[in-house]
Formats: structure tokens, C-alpha cells, sequence
């Protein structure tokens, strides 16, 4: 018999070595799984979700619904791009259900205009995924900021919009914009969506629509962006949606958020607020019924979900891309001067409402079939 150190292999040269930097992180969830593709300017963006049950019948009429309230050029207050965005079903559904193979899909890129980028190939915007990228991978997609765009967040919302036909149908999940730059939105526990989407900010307090709306068009003739936040309201979600300790519900939503686009904190229920509070005020006691009489949790404890409302907030920077002249660096280490071209969002909050849902619908959705294997 041969020794097991003779039957190893002779170390391979050098020379055969070879490192590979692929593009990883393109998948979201756990059970419920969803992959994309894409970049801005390229031919298309899409995904497959994995994981979904057979025989769910979806209606894809409700997800171009949810398409149509992200897409570009919805109004003045943002980027002119103008997409029909249409899904193209590639697999996965039989006469409207679900068969429980992979559901692809495929939106078009029609109103793509790379030569717009066309003085930013080798220059990096700053505040934008630029160096990052050519940095990581030595190579990157400058139209439009490639695959770092928000464009892939279409992807997004397909899926959630699917994800929504799991969830028990009593399940409401409810954003809005509640802050652009220091105009702030009265705290709504019933937003209504039929006031939310009557104004184009996505405010349902008219008053401070009118507000965020003139301040978000001065920015833009300044050529320059402004920040803002959103609330999100789910209400009617089961209890006992999350896992203990690495998968806690706040966790898996916070991770979803953190992968949106320009975002830069989520808090839940009182977040950073409650560093400042005591015991006595934030605890949230039960009436005789049983039931919590505030909401300081945000529908949370343990990292499970408590039956009350999911509440959280979620802020994002104002967007990088503007038209004002700013220093930066070229792929040399230059500096130059840059103008930004390219058609942009002054203030991303009014498109990312419908974003925030959809991830948060998907996480849930993920997460509420999770718990059908907890309990026999
Ligand atoms: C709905 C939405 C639209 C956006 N539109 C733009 C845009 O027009 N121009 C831009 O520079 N950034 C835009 N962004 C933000 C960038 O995609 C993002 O800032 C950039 O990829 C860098 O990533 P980071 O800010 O998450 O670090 C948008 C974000 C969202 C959520």
C-alpha cells in the first residue's frame, strides 16, 4: 500500500496560481431567494427568484403597478430617463401560477444614453461607487454607474411585488417620505396610500408636500441634491417573524435596507432616540387585553416580530451625481475639475418609497415561510 503522503499530489508552480475577483453579493434571502443582473446602460436588468411555492397566482398586473411607481421620469422632482420598464416572464409561470421551478424575468434598458458618461469614464464622481469599483475589480461599466446604479433596484420590485402574493393578505406594508433636508413629516401610524401617492414627493401631509416638493426644485436649480428619509409602517404581520439570533427580524430588514442605494441609517421604533430615554418611559406595557399600549420596539423584541406594527425609518444622502463643479480625482490621481452630466435624481427619497416596500415585502415574505418549519 501506498503512504498517504505518497499518493499527494506534487505542490502545483507558481506560475498556475490564479486569483479571481468576481462580482459576488448578488443574491437576496434565505429560503425565498432572489439573484439579479444588470447594469444602467446595458441591454437589461433581471433576476430569478427561487424558492417560491408552486401554484401561487400572481398577478402581474399588480407588479407593473408597482413598477410603474419606481420608473424614472415620473415628475419634475426626478431624473428625465424615460423607461417603459415592461417585464418580460422568462420561466417559472404556467397559465398565471407559479410552477415551483425558477421564476425569471427581464426588463429591457430602452432609454439608455451612454455617451452621456461619456466625460466620466476615467474620472470619479465623488460620492459615488466610481473608485470603489475600479479599485475592487481593476475593470468596471462607467455608463450611468453600471451596476451600482439604482437601476437594478426595477429588479427589486418585481420581486417584492411576487414576494407580496405569499404574505397573509391582511398584511399591509406602508412607506413614505417623512424628511427631505430639515423638513420634517408629522409621525403617521395609519399612513394612507391614496395621500401618499397624490403627491409627487410621496408625502402624505400635503402641507409639508408642498414643502419638500419647492425644496427639492430650489436645490435643482442650484444644481445641486439634498437628502431626506423614509418611514415604513407594516401592519397585520404575524407574530414570531425572525430568527433568534443571527436572523433577528430587525437584522434581516436592516441588511435589506443597507443594500438600497445612497441609504445611511435605519432605526427602528424609538432608534437612536431610545439611547436618551428611561426604562420606565420606553418600556411598552400591556393593557388588560394584552396589548402593548406604545410602539418603542418598533413591532420587535428578541428579533421576533411582536404582532404590533413594524416600524422603521430609513435616511439616505443626497444623491452624489450633481451639476455643480467639484474637485475630484482621475484614474491617474489627477486631480481635476468636475461637471457632472447625465440625467439625476435631485432627491432619491420620492423613488425609493416603492423600493423600501418591495425589500421589505421580500424580507418578510422570506422570513414568514422561514417560520412555517419552526413549530410542528
Ligand atoms: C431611487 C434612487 C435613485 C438614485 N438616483 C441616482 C442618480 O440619479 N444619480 C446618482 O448619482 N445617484 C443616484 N442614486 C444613488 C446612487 O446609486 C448611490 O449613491 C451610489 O451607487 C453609491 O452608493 P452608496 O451611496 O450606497 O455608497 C439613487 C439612489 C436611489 C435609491
Amino acid at each position: 500500500m501506498t503512504a498517504a503522503s505518497e499518493q499527494r499530489l506534487p505542490p502545483r508552480p507558481l506560475k498556475w496560481v490564479v486569483i479571481f475577483v468576481s462580482m459576488a453579493g448578488n443574491t437576496l434571502g434565505k429560503h425565498l431567494r432572489l439573484t439579479t443582473f444588470g447594469e444602467s446602460h446595458g441591454n437589461s436588468i433581471g433576476g430569478i427568484i427561487d424558492g417560491l411555492p408552486a401554484g401561487v397566482e400572481i398577478d402581474t398586473e399588480a407588479v407593473a403597478f408597482e413598477l410603474s411607481r419606481r420608473k424614472p421620469g415620473q415628475s419634475k422632482l426626478t431624473t428625465a430617463r424615460r423607461e417603459s420598464d415592461e417585464v418580460e416572464w422568462l420561466s417559472g409561470l404556467w397559465e398565471g401560477k407559479t410552477t415551483g421551478s425558477p421564476l425569471a424575468f427581464r426588463i429591457a434598458n430602452k432609454d439608455a444614453r451612454p455617451k452621456d458618461y461619456g466625460n466620466m469614464q476615467d474620472v470619479y464622481r465623488p460620492g459615488h461607487a466610481d473608485r470603489t469599483y475600479q479599485e475592487k475589480y481593476g475593470i468596471r461599466d462607467p455608463r450611468g454607474g453600471g451596476r451600482s446604479s439604482a437601476r437594478e433596484t426595477a429588479n427589486w420590485v418585481v420581486a417584492g411585488a411576487i414576494a407580496g402574493h405569499l404574505l397573509p393578505s391582511e398584511l399591509k406594508c406602508i412607506a413614505y417620505v417623512d424628511q427631505v433636508g430639515t423638513i420634517y413629516a408629522p409621525a403617521l401610524s395609519t399612513p394612507d396610500t391614496t395621500e401618499i401617492e397624490a403627491h409627487p414627493v410621496r408625502c402624505p401631509h400635503a402641507e409639508t408636500a408642498q414643502e419638500m416638493e419647492a425644496l427639492i426644485k430650489a436645490t435643482m436649480e442650484k444644481g445641486d441634491s439634498v437628502g431626506g428619509a423614509i418611514r415604513c409602517v407594516v401592519t397585520a404581520a404575524p407574530a414570531g417573524l425572525g430568527e433568534p439570533v443571527f436572523g433577528k427580524l430587525p437584522a434581516r430588514l436592516g441588511a435589506a435596507m443597507f443594500s438600497l442605494n445612497a441609504v445611511k441609517g435605519v432605526e427602528f421604533g424609538s432608534g437612536f432616540q431610545a439611547g436618551s430615554m428611561f426604562g420606565s418611559a420606553h418600556n411598552d406595557t400591556y393593557d388588560a387585553g394584552g396589548l402593548p399600549v406604545s410602539n418603542h420596539a418598533g413591532g420587535s423584541l428578541g428579533g421576533l416580530s411582536t404582532g404590533a406594527p413594524i416600524e422603521f425609518r430609513v435616511a439616505f444622502k443626497p444623491t452624489s451625481t450633481i451639476g455643480q463643479k467639484q474637485q475630484t480625482i482621475d484614474r491617474s490621481g489627477q486631480v481635476v475639475q468636475l461637471e457632472a452630466k447625465g440625467r439625476h435624481d435631485p432627491c432619491v427619497v420620492p423613488r425609493a418609497v416603492p423600493i423600501v416596500e418591495a425589500l421589505t415585502l421580500f424580507t418578510l415574505a422570506d422570513l414568514y415561510l422561514i417560520s412555517k418549519t419552526d413549530r410542528l
